[in-house]
């Protein structure tokens, strides 16, 4: 691990990262109730009115899964919503070194865990595919370390233009549709540094095999359901027309308890709770998977564990945006409730953190790569841009404490194996896991 991240000090991203300082999605909004200045009719607005309007309100989930991903006006489908353009940023888009660190945890883990011939690298919501650029680049300034290991990428995207977005960043041309439709690829190429590339909607049809998962500010778009603690025990929360005001949705609670119930935990405390029953599926799913091949899952979102209430807020043209309001125009998002992706892994596989995002690139030994690449930089512009992505990135006020590692890991991952440090360490014991522990320098 010492060795890789002193020897990575490869040349500067070409493409310029953002330092106008925008908004990213971590903060705190409450939902539902600001005032309408501005409520336009929207055609998700219009559908999901004749929706509840045929057949009764819907859960909140149902909502968030109708105005993001609607295959045919969803917000993800057909617009690039990231970016000083945009509706919001993410870290990959405020610095390189993001992606950078993250592509030597994957060849630490690689070699912590005795370097395997081949294995798939799987991307969850790629997002404009900068992230997984960041990361290859690091692949090849370490050509000789991984020389004889055979790797493939493989994208998990249901958005179409994110997709195209995606392939002219990695493979710097675009790639047609795959013409089989029984296929559950849907695009395939090679990338620039010729990788094999494969495009998929769902995680289920990515080839099982060795493989590392990364899923970054993914886990936070997945549709949760809401519920308040009243007299009569947990009712859920509702999407409905306001009969008082014409084209306006409002909350309201069911009447009664509802099966998604069944996801609050018995000793439950707090009187707000949000549940994501897919990020579970999705949790099981990878857990599965890395107990029957190896690999692991990095997953980097802001979240909490397990504390938080109603987290559930609207982005749109960096601004906090009211939920209800103009639907489809506008990111949802929801906190990630780490504790239950925890129970989800549960068993299968053993997971480590959340740890805070500061602590885990302070780990990851951010401040020597920022050093690294300040010194070799005599743009001030550029200059400029790191600092700043650093300051974002690792400032506690910032994304530092708000955003959240956290990692599922085979159990003999950690709890050790055939692999040992060093000669003065016991035949059981395992390499630290980069970034969740302190490195040791020597
Ligand atoms: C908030 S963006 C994050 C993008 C990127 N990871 C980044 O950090 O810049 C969410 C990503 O997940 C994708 N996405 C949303 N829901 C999805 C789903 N159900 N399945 C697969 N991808 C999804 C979006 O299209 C987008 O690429």
């Amino acid at each position: 691990m010492r060795a890789v991240v002193s020897s990575c000090a490869g040349p500067l991203c070409a493409a310029a990262r953002s330092v106008i300082p925008s908004i990213w999605r971590g903060k705190y909004f409450s939902s539902g109730n600001e005032p309408a200045e501005n409520n336009p009719v929207t055609p998700m607005l219009r559908h999901l009115m004749y929706k509840i309007k045929s057949t009764g309100p819907i859960t909140v989930a149902e909502y968030m899964k109708e105005v993001l991903t609607n295959p045919a006006k969803g917000y993800y489908v057909y617009r690039d919503m990231l970016g000083e353009k945009g509706d919001f940023i993410t870290s990959p888009e405020i610095s390189q070194i993001f992606g950078e660190l993250l592509g030597i945890w994957f060849i630490s883990e690689w070699m912590a865990t005795g370097r395997s011939v081949a294995f798939q690298l799987v991307e969850l919501g790629p997002g404009r595919g900068t992230l997984v650029g960041d990361i290859l680049r690091v692949f090849s300034q370490l050509g000789s370390v991984l020389k004889n290991c055979d790797i493939s990428i493989h994208l998990v995207e249901v958005s179409q233009k994110l997709s195209e977005i995606q392939a002219l960043t990695l493979i710097e041309e675009k790639v047609p549709l795959e013409q089989n439709a029984g296929s559950p690829v849907y695009m395939k190429g090679v990338t620039k540094s010729g990788i094999p590339i494969f495009w998929y909607r769902d995680l289920q049809d990515v080839p099982k095999g060795y493989s590392f998962y990364l899923a970054h500010e993914f886990f936070d778009v997945l549709p949760v359901h809401k519920f308040q603690k009243t007299p009569q025990g947990w009712r859920e929360v509702f999407v409905d027309v306001d009969p008082e005001v014409s084209d306006k949705l409002r909350f309201v609670l069911a009447p009664c308890a509802t099966p998604a119930a069944a996801f609050i935990q018995h000793d439950e405390t707090r009187d707000h709770v949000e549940v994501c029953p897919d990020a579970g599926v999705i949790i099981q799913e990878l857990s599965q998977r890395i107990a029957l091949t190896g690999g692991a899952a990095l997953i980097a979102d802001y979240g909490h564990d397990g504390t938080k209430t109603d987290t559930f807020r609207g982005f749109c043209g960096h601004k906090l945006h009211d939920v209800l309001i103009a639907p489809g125009t506008a990111d949802l998002t929801a906190d990630v409730d780490f504790s239950y992706l925890r129970r989800m892994a549960q068993g299968k596989v053993a997971s480590l953190g959340p740890i805070k995002q500061q602590t885990f690139f302070k780990n990851m030994g951010i401040d020597v790569r920022l050093k690294v690449l300040l010194d070799k930089s005599d743009e001030p512009l550029m200059r400029q841009q790191l600092l700043h992505g650093y300051d974002m990135l690792m400032n506690p006020e910032k994304m530092g404490e708000r955003f959240n590692f956290f990692a599922l890991l085979p159990h003999q991952r950690l709890h050790g194996g055939r692999h040992q440090m060093n000669a003065c360490q016991s035949k059981t014991s395992a390499f630290p896991v980069a970034g969740f522990s302190e490195l040791a320098w020597q």
